[in-house]
């Protein structure tokens, strides 16, 4: 497993294409399940989560064949139910996986995901929605046992919260079911939207997604589908972020600015300028950051949990205090350990951190602890004197496809050991 080296203080310039999205790629794969014809999904990033999507695909007979950032995916030859345990374990979302099976077999078997870096991650919301359209799951020994011999019905779910994972569950659940299914408070992240979008181009019929309120009418078959990814918001934010934290001017290709605008006002408030035309966004930043005062993640379209930790590496050397509300996670404030031993100044209280700017943050050995924590300790790496040395690239190569090889392209110095 390799490291990372950064050498810090160094402006970045020129441009970079954001990546596609890993949060749209995943249940995007999970709902070809629904098809039995071939699928052809483009702009999919080369993550260890997507990969392990592409394994579960092929755990259950599913052909599915990477050809650059074109996934083509045949699941016809579908001949399984099960996913082992040892797949749920290396990804908690593989659970986006249970809706499609039980929709597609009538049947589904996998294991409970398991908590992971950012807390329990409870799948309640899922379980329960499923059974309000028709099914039966038993919960015992970590497993869960589904069944729908008679298909699922569609019915009317209104979500305690509007959990991303189940919102998508519930929508490729019900695209075959018989009659129609409406969510109430579900959740409205982009990538909710490029789930309904490809499964529409399959044939399905979903109204809604993107707004509190999503209706499903169930069709009886979907044919398969041709579509581009939506491109990766927050990646895009934190490559927003290590600009902003070395004072420097980049240019980001494919960018679809509604998708950031709970970010983008925040670095305006830090000084920022921000011009998107066309999907190019212009980004420059000043000699020093000005205060963001209060960061309060929420559900889409406030501010996303997943820019947190890369936005907080900014907060350390902006002038002035921050203060960050954690809403969504239990345990989201991993990263701020890394960030004191590089001189930030950083005191937490349950699911508050205050952040005063320091002039300076010093490179130091640092630990991953989870995905976006890793990316906040490259972005603080880059603003640090001296030299940061990261000990895994492993939760990062989960989110960010050659984060390394990017920074280097804007001339940072991020070099794998
Ligand atoms: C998705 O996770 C994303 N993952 C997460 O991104 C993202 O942080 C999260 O949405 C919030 O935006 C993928 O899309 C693959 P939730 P998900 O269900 O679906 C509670 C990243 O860094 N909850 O909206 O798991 C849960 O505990 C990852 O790319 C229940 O209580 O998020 C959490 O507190 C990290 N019961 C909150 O809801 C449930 O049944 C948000 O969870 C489900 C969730």
């Amino acid at each position: 497993m390799s490291g990372l080296l950064i050498e810090g203080c160094r402006k970045l310039r020129g441009e970079v294409t954001v990546q596609g999205a890993k949060n749209s790629t995943l249940p995007i794969l999970a709902a070809t399940i629904l098809t039995e014809d071939e699928n052809v999904i483009h702009n999919c990033p080369f993550l260890s989560d997507i990969d392990v999507a592409v394994r579960i695909l092929r755990y259950l007979g599913c052909s599915a064949t990477r050809h650059g950032h074109t996934l083509l995916v045949n699941t016809e030859g579908m001949n399984d139910f099960r996913v082992p345990d040892s797949l749920m374990r290396e990804m908690r979302s593989s659970i986006i996986f249970l809706g499609a099976i039980l929709a597609r077999c009538h049947k589904a078997q996998l294991t409970f995901p398991g908590g992971c870096e950012l807390g329990p991650r409870p799948i309640d919301l899922h379980l329960d929605a499923l059974r309000k359209l028709g099914a039966q799951i038993e919960e015992h020994h970590g497993e869960i046992v589904c069944c729908a011999p008679e298909g699922l019905t569609g019915t009317s779910i209104a979500l305690a919260f509007p959990s991303v994972g189940a919102t998508e569950n519930i929508m490729i659940a019900a695209t075959l079911a018989k009659g129609t299914t409406t969510i109430t408070n579900a959740a409205r992240e982009p990538e909710i939207v490029d789930l309904a979008d490809y499964l529409n181009k399959c044939g399905a019929s979903i109204e809604g997604a993107g707004e509190g309120t999503v209706v499903i009418e169930g069709v009886k078959k979907l044919s398969g589908a041709s579509h581009n990814v939506i491109p990766d918001r927050i990646v895009a934010a934190t490559l927003m972020s290590a600009a902003a934290v070395t004072g420097s001017d980049i240019v980001l290709n494919d960018v679809i600015p509604a998708h950031l605008r709970g970010v983008i006002p925040v670095f305006e408030e830090a000084g920022c300028k921000v011009q998107v035309k066309e999907g190019r966004m212009t980004f420059s930043s000043p000699a020093r950051l000005r205060p963001l005062k209060l960061i309060r993640t929420t559900p889409y379209p406030g501010f996303p949990t997943d820019a947190q930790a890369p936005l907080m590496a900014l907060s350390t050397k902006a002038r002035g205090i921050t203060v960050f509300v954690e809403t969504i996670f239990e345990n989201r404030y991993k990263h701020i350990g890394e960030f004191l031993r590089m001189g930030a100044n950083i005191k937490t209280d349950g699911r508050v951190a205050v952040v005063e700017g320091v002039p300076k943050l010093y490179g130091a050995k640092v630990s991953a602890q989870d995905l976006r924590g890793s990316a906040a300790l490259v972005v603080a790496g880059l603003s640090a004197e001296g030299t940061t040395e990261i000990d895994t690239t492993k939760y990062l190569e989960r989110g960010y496809e050659d984060l390394d090889v990017v920074l280097s392209t804007l001339e940072g110095s991020v070099k794998k050991i």
